[in-house]
């Protein structure tokens, strides 16, 4: 290639190449993009709720599964998942022998995959995949209780636990505790411990402190 053709080619390149206004239709349109799989496949159905509620999803191991089951052991009665992503923990505490198995998830396209895993193990109808705002959802008769949530939303939903569940109800959460409730039990290592706590203990306790402040 001589001299000559070497500026061809270089201007041809320099005429080629973007400017201010095609960068911004690329950021634009890349922003555009994300916001469309977020809002439309990972988030669809939270637009109603505050950011700092929105937990995204990330199932859990069959590892953490299993230590909730561990730390439910010897229970029975209904059994929720708050945020049930595609139905695992559900599906696994119906074959326990937990009944209703009942899954809150707002994200639809998770609740049909749940629907389906369901099926496709054959239990179709015999655990229940409800597409509900788990702050709305009313606890008062839920005995059994699992979180695999966010850690920045643990300390509202403490105050929404203790309100509504029964005494005799059990919560176990995974990956990260709550954050000024005392586990009566913990199980597994790293990502996968798990936490329970007893309800009637942890209200006892939250009377307690109340008390002694109030001296
Ligand atoms: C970390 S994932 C856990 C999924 C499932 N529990 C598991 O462990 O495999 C949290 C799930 O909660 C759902 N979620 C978050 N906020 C919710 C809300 N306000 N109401 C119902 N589901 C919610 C998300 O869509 C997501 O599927």
């Amino acid at each position: 290639m001589d001299q000559d053709d070497l500026e061809e080619r270089t201007a041809e390149l320099q005429g080629k190449s973007l400017g201010g206004w095609g960068l911004l239709q690329i950021a634009g349109c890349t922003g555009l993009a994300t916001y469309a799989v977020w809002a439309g496949i990972l988030m669809p159905g939270f637009r109603k709720v505050p950011l700092k509620l929105q937990v995204p999803y990330i199932p859990a191991s069959s590892q953490q599964v299993e230590n909730v089951m561990a730390l439910l052991k010897g229970r029975s009665g209904k059994m929720v998942d708050l945020g049930s992503g595609d139905g695992r923990i559900v599906l696994e505490a119906h074959k326990r022998g937990f009944q209703p198995a009942i899954g809150y998830e707002l994200n639809p396209w998770l609740v049909r995959l749940s629907n389906f895993y369901a099926w496709k193990a054959g239990y179709h109808r015999k655990v229940s995949y409800q597409r509900k705002d788990l702050w709305k959802v009313r606890l008062h008769d839920c005995v059994n209780v699992s979180v695999f949530l966010a850690p920045s939303v643990l300390a509202l939903l403490e105050t929404k636990l203790l309100a509504e569940l029964p005494d005799e109800a059990c919560v176990v959460t995974g990956r990260f505790p709550l954050p000024t409730w005392a586990p009566s039990n913990i199980v597994g290592e790293g990502v996968n411990k798990a936490w329970a706590y007893d309800l009637k203990t942890v209200r006892q306790a939250t009377q307690k402190k109340a008390q002694e402040s109030a001296v």
